[in-house]
């Protein structure tokens, strides 16, 4: 048997079954395919079904509110796919009747698609011979070859792909993508694989030059910036505080949170105390710091060092919101930790 067929052979046994696995609506197979791409199945799942429940037709994830979507989005970061995922469906719903198109370059050309995406519908839905490469295809092809080119520079991406393009299945390309992302999961995993069990270790050229550890390569090209974010949880005596909406462009635009002021270095509190006593104009009752240790948020190029501050005052005004509406708004899992362990009482 060669490659792909020792891959179908292992994939017919071992394939999970997923919802997303008994339909070949592209509806489905997009909403799975965007949430896949953010985390594993098991924890994508939930999340999953939660979209096809509330919105089981793209109509109707097109009609609801934008707010909405975020919301459900909740928990799954960079929530740029989650607006992206809303204004698809609306073009697809508005512009197209709700059809999805049929073909790699279409279905790549809509906002929020890829060459991922794109493959994975078209193959999936179509039967179309388009190989998806994601992190776990990186990783078996680079091994099963030896192929030590980065998998993130220019010349990397397009000989993976065009490797990942030869070995498909012509017959079946659907189940060979969704069969190979499988085993980078569940075998051919980032760390200790277990290669004694391998079906494909007889012919796998990382396994026989003891290359399993250093393949696939990478380059490492981020640099990691580190910020400090002050968070003011104002307490007002009539029980509200402030939530604004965040407009600035970025992975939480119109999410929601408390007022922030951003510093070079971390806050102590009397430095904060003043910046805020010269941007509030209220009767401040006591200042005191939630968690003295920074939160450290980390996301792909920075990492927040986060402390939230709790201001208790007089009246707020009416810009405030009530504390027990706080759960009802879309918000970073950042704010919503917070919320979930701040005893507002
Ligand atoms: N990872 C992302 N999408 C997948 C799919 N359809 N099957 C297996 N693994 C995946």
């Amino acid at each position: 048997m060669n490659f792909s067929e020792i891959l179908s052979d292992w994939y017919s046994t071992n394939k999970r079954e997923l919802p997303w696995r008994k339909t070949k609506n592209p509806y489905y197979i997009w909403l799975s395919e965007i949430i896949l791409q953010q985390t594993q199945i098991k924890q994508g799942l939930p999340y999953y079904e939660a979209f096809v429940n509330k919105y089981p037709t793209v109509h109707l994830l097109a009609a609801a509110k934008e707010s909405e979507v975020l919301k459900l989005w909740q928990g799954l970061g960079y929530y740029s796919r989650a607006r992206n995922l809303h204004y698809t469906a609306k073009y697809i719903s508005e512009e197209l009747n709700g059809v999805f198109p049929d073909n790699y370059k279409d279905l790549k050309a809509l906002k929020g698609v890829g060459d991922y995406t794109a493959s994975a519908i078209a193959s999936i839905c179509f039967n179309l011979p388009n190989a998806v490469v994601d992190g776990n295809v990186y990783r078996i092809l680079s091994r099963y070859f030896g192929i030590e080119t980065p998998i993130n520079s220019s010349e990397g991406i397009k000989s993976f792909k065009a490797l990942a393009t030869e070995l498909i299945d012509h017959e079946n390309p659907g189940d060979h993508n969704q069969a190979i992302m499988e085993f980078g999961a569940r075998q051919c995993k980032p760390r200790n694989p277990n290669c004694e069990i391998c079906p494909l270790n007889s012919s796998c050229l990382a396994l026989k030059n003891k290359q399993i550890e250093m393949l696939p390569v990478k380059l490492k090209k981020t640099r990691i910036t580190k910020k400090h974010f002050n968070f003011l949880v104002f307490i007002s005596s009539d029980g509200k505080t402030y939530f604004e909406e965040r407009t600035s462009k970025g992975i939480w635009q119109n999410l929601y949170q408390f007022p922030l002021i951003e510093s070079e270095e971390e806050v102590k509190d009397l430095a904060l105390h003043a910046v805020f006593k010269a941007n509030y104009d209220l009767q401040l009752k006591s200042v005191s710091v939630y968690n003295n240790n920074p939160i450290v948020h980390k996301l792909s190029h920075q990492h927040l060092y986060t402390k939230f501050w709790i201001i208790e005052t007089d009246n707020l005004g009416d810009a405030a919101v009530p504390i027990s509406k706080l759960k009802t708004f879309p918000t970073s899992i950042l704010i919503s930790n917070f919320l979930d362990s701040f005893n507002f009482n």
